[in-house]
């Protein structure tokens, strides 16, 4: 097989995951979350967000999650940095790694970060300028690409616009967010397709919330498009907390699934991970939102015939 048959999933359940639940994780389980998924094969588990604590409560033991988490060879585990005192906690502690971000609309980046999106790029400049200085690996996300919450639809050439100022910004990868996954295949395809005629497709990645249903849907347009790196979270785990109505993210092992079946490599252990998955749902207690996670593994198709 080619490499153009190799996906990489950039599992962000720790981060985009959590961040969204209401009572506190203990410290414990979301390091022995990162660890498990670690050991499941994927090259990025996203940790945590040096963000500000009084927006963010349940991200506020960012420090003790990294100096608690098992490094692994050939796996990075990037954090979420909003501006410079975020870069500062986040060097401190010795990550390899950061995520900047920002959305397509002002309404949106204001409720998110409290400025309008000229202002976050902005402030970001220098963020991302110290952290290449500093040799991290330096992501960037761009929120609401496929509608914003507050403002309705968002212009194409908005999504572009900032794509592109996050790639001039010296991004090494931007990760396109439908954050309240309202955006359908069509639209999917249209948008990264508008954003790959700016910055190569190579460095462009999908991110996708399944608040309708449409995830699997989008990814699938994306990679015929010709994207191969895609965001999810085990057990479809997550929400954006200033993103009203946004529900969990495209669930990782739905996401095998579907790879595995079009004859694209993930290196993700697939039982390992649903294992994962079932097991985060228990310390959360609730059931799995995805569907891969209800079936035993012993039962899925093509091991029980
Ligand atoms: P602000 O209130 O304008 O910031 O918030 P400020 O600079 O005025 O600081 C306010 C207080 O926070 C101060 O403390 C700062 O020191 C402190 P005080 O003096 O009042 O005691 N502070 C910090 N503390 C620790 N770490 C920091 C930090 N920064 C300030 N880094 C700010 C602006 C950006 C900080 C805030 O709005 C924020 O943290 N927002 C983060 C919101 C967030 O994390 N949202 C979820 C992630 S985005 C997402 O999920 C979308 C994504 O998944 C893609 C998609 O789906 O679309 C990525
Ligand atoms: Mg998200």
């Amino acid at each position: 097989m080619s490499s153009n048959d190799q996906i990489r999933i950039v599992e962000v359940g720790p981060r985009d995951g959590l961040q969204n639940e209401s009572a506190q994780v203990p410290t414990a389980t979301k390091i022995a979350l990162i660890d498990r998924l670690s050991a499941c094969g994927f090259l990025v588990v996203e940790a945590t967000s040096f963000v500000s604590p009084k927006w963010i409560p349940q991200m506020a033991d960012a420090a003790e999650v990294l100096a608690g988490i098992t490094p692994r060879e050939g796996v990075m585990h990037p954090v979420l940095v909003p501006n410079e005192k975020g870069l500062e906690r986040a060097l401190a502690s010795g990550v390899r790694g950061i995520a900047v971000f920002t959305a397509a609309s002002d309404a949106f980046n204001l409720k998110n970060t409290n400025i309008d999106v000229d202002g976050s790029l902005q402030r970001l400049t220098p963020v991302v300028a110290r952290a290449r200085e500093a040799g991290l690996w330096v992501r960037g996300y761009v929120s609401t690409v496929l509608g914003c919450p507050y403002q309705g639809a968002v212009p194409l050439a908005d999504v572009v616009r900032v794509t592109a100022a996050l790639h001039e910004m010296g991004c090494a990868e931007i990760s396109l967010g439908d954050t309240i996954g309202v955006g359908t295949a069509k639209q999917a395809r249209e948008m990264l397709q508008a954003c790959a005629s700016e910055v190569p497709m190579e460095r462009l990645a999908v991110h996708f919330h399944d608040t309708y249903g449409q995830a699997l849907a989008n990814v699938f347009a994306c990679l015929e498009a010709g994207v191969r790196v895609v965001d999810a979270a085990v057990a479809g785990l997550g929400g954006c907390p200033y993103a009203q109505g946004a529900s969990g993210n495209l669930a990782s092992e739905d996401l095998v699934w579907q790879l595995e079946g079009l004859g694209l490599r993930t290196g993700v252990d697939l039982d390992a991970l649903c294992d994962t998955a079932r097991w985060i749902n228990a310390e959360l207690s609730r059931e799995p939102a995805s569907k891969l996670a209800r079936i035993p593994n012993e039962r899925r198709f093509g091991r029980a015939h």
